[in-house]
């Protein structure tokens, strides 16, 4: 069976994940692998549709507020979603996947942030995405206190450019990002396997470098390297 490799990117607002993830779909591209990228929530038609239900924070009058519950019932219908109709797919396929955030954002952030616990977030994991879980996931977890500095300004910034903050959890404060840093760290103790930290504050291009190895290092455990568009073939 053709299967590729699932990549998901993690941590909190402002971490730097999106840049990340940017540069090595680059650099894999380059390496001759086909590399498919999304972002949770979003990354397809109806996807697109609940993630401005849940991040524009004009949700918190137009609809009366979003009940936590709700809440994840909604991350986990994106995410059932972009398993069908992109993700299962493209592994099918042979390609990698570079996710922006998935299961582990949920059990963060609606888990710990939202106090709905993390046993609720992992029984819907298992439920709605039949426990697919990640080959590697790229946990960027700088100290707490610079993530919170970016994501207040990368906010700010949005906010006088369009006259609105696209995102209702950056307005939470600093007792619920506690919380959704501290369950980053857990996951990161509970599955050592799957879950590689960087926890450094290094330029943008030596943390490139750094994930682009762990990557390389761990790609030809799987039938990914017989993907590669480039390969010569052999007689
Ligand atoms: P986004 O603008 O994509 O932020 P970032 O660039 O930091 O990823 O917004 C995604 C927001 O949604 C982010 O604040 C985290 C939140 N989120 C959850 O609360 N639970 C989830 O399961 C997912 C996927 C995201």
């Amino acid at each position: 069976m053709n299967r590729g490799y699932f990549i998901t990117f993690e941590g909190l607002d402002g971490s730097g994940k999106t840049t990340q993830l940017r540069h090595l779909a680059a650099s894999l591209s380059a390496d001759g692998y086909r590399v498919v990228t999304l972002r949770q929530p979003g990354g397809t038609p109806l996807g697109d549709r609940i993630r401005s239900v849940l991040l524009d924070s004009r949700s918190e009058d137009d609809l009366g507020g979003i009940a936590p519950e709700a809440e994840m019932a909604l991350m986990f219908a994106d995410r059932a979603q972009s398993l069908r109709q992109v993700i299962l797919p493209a592994l099918a396929e042979g390609a990698i996947v570079l996710c922006d955030r998935y299961t582990d954002s949920s059990e963060a952030y609606q888990g710990a942030g939202r106090d709905l616990g993390p046993e609720r977030i992992l029984a819907m994991h298992r439920t709605v995405c039949n426990g697919v879980q990640p080959d590697l996931t790229l946990l960027l977890l700088p100290p707490l206190h610079s993530s919170l500095h970016r994501a207040r300004r990368r906010n700010d910034r949005h906010a006088h450019q369009h006259g609105t903050d696209e995102n209702r959890f950056e307005r939470e404060g600093d007792l619920f990002y506690t919380r959704v840093y501290e369950q980053y760290a857990e996951i990161a103790r509970r599955e050592k396997q799957r879950v590689v930290v960087i926890a450094d504050e290094a330029p943008i291009a030596t943390i490139a470098t750094c994930i682009l190895e762990v990557v390389r290092a761990r790609l030809p455990e799987t039938d990914v390297l017989a993907q590669r568009r480039d390969r010569p073939q052999t007689l």
